[in-house]
């Protein structure tokens, strides 16, 4: 498999492992970051790659810099340029997973807003394997973020400590992943993945005020779904109870795709196998992100 080569420091190439950021910058002493993870798939002719939904990543970006106050902004059209500049200067032969951080890398106060910088990486991101399984998932004790302490729906490093914990619980406790609540006791989401779940075949997921983040692949599931089956997902508030009467659930995001969920807090989701909602979604991801299929060929970016 390909390895990263060059990694990206304000717009300069740099050699992957000379990479550094002062210890004292405001990104590292405050976390003081906001970032994101974005998909570049290779096209079916292997000729290009496109990167999926690469505007409302940027959209997200900045609001995160706005929400914490960073001095100016990235424009939409610079990013894309360099993530094109770095994705081919890795000479990569497969799908490229990127994280682009924007951080305060000088040292300063706790308010100090710049100097603003910013690092991109590619790097290499096979599919998860328990995507073809289903995964095990418990309630974590450890709460989700509230929107008034540490806003959630931004991409913040800071936020990440939290999903920290919660990883670190599940494992202990012997699951694959774990969700999170709101401290309401209402269903959030999991560390880095959005969730969802089917009930009498309606399909449901927390609303934009359950602490989540406001995923891109969520909104994109959101769409497929009303197009493939003319229903819209209910967006509201889950009870933790419900999780236990779930048919079918799973889990969403850019790194994670789709990750069907088989049991919960060791009660199998349904009949404790993939089930087939999950299954059209997650095959229609794949062939959407690709541009296996014509629609929306907005979301796709071909560099
Ligand atoms: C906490 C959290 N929720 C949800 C997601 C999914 O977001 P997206 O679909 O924009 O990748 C992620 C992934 O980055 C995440 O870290």
């Amino acid at each position: 498999m390909w390895q990263p080569k060059l990694i990206m420091m304000n717009g300069e190439l740099v050699p992957f492992d000379e990479a550094g950021l002062h210890p004292l910058s405001l990104a590292v002493t405050y976390a003081a970051t906001v970032f994101e993870g974005l998909r570049a798939y290779q096209t079916p002719d292997n000729e290009q790659f496109s990167l999926f939904r690469l505007a409302e990543h940027i959209r997200r970006l900045q609001a995160g810099m706005k929400l914490l106050r960073f001095d100016g902004t990235y424009e939409t059209d610079y990013l894309r340029d360099c993530l094109t500049r770095l994705i081919y200067a890795n000479e990569p032969d497969g799908d490229v997973y990127i994280r682009l951080l924007v951080y305060i890398e000088g040292a300063g106060l706790m308010s100090t807003t710049g100097p603003v910088g910013f690092t991109a990486a590619a790097m290499p991101r096979t599919r998860p394997k328990l995507g073809d399984t289903g995964l095990s998932l418990g309630v974590s004790s450890w709460q989700r973020l509230s929107d008034n302490a540490c806003p959630p729906r931004i991409k913040s490093t800071a936020n990440y400590l939290n999903a920290r914990l919660v990883s670190h619980q599940a494992k202990a406790d012997g699951y694959d992943g774990a969700l999170m609540l709101t401290p309401q006791g209402k269903v959030s989401e999991a560390p880095i993945a959005c969730f969802f779940m089917v009930r009498d075949g309606q399909l449901i997921t927390p609303d934009r005020s359950s602490n989540i983040l406001e995923s891109i692949t969520r909104d994109t599931i959101l769409t497929r779904y009303r197009e493939l089956t003319g229903s819209r997902v209910e967006e509201r508030i889950v009870d933790r109870s419900e999780l236990y009467l779930a048919d079918e659930a799973f889990l969403c995001g850019t790194g994670q795709e789709i990750l069907p969920v088989t049991s919960i807090d060791r009660l199998p989701v349904g009949n404790g196998t993939i089930g087939p909602i999950t299954e059209q979604l997650r095959q229609d991801y794949f062939a959407i992100v690709r541009g296996s299929v014509p629609d929306h060929p907005e979301w796709r970016t071909l560099i």
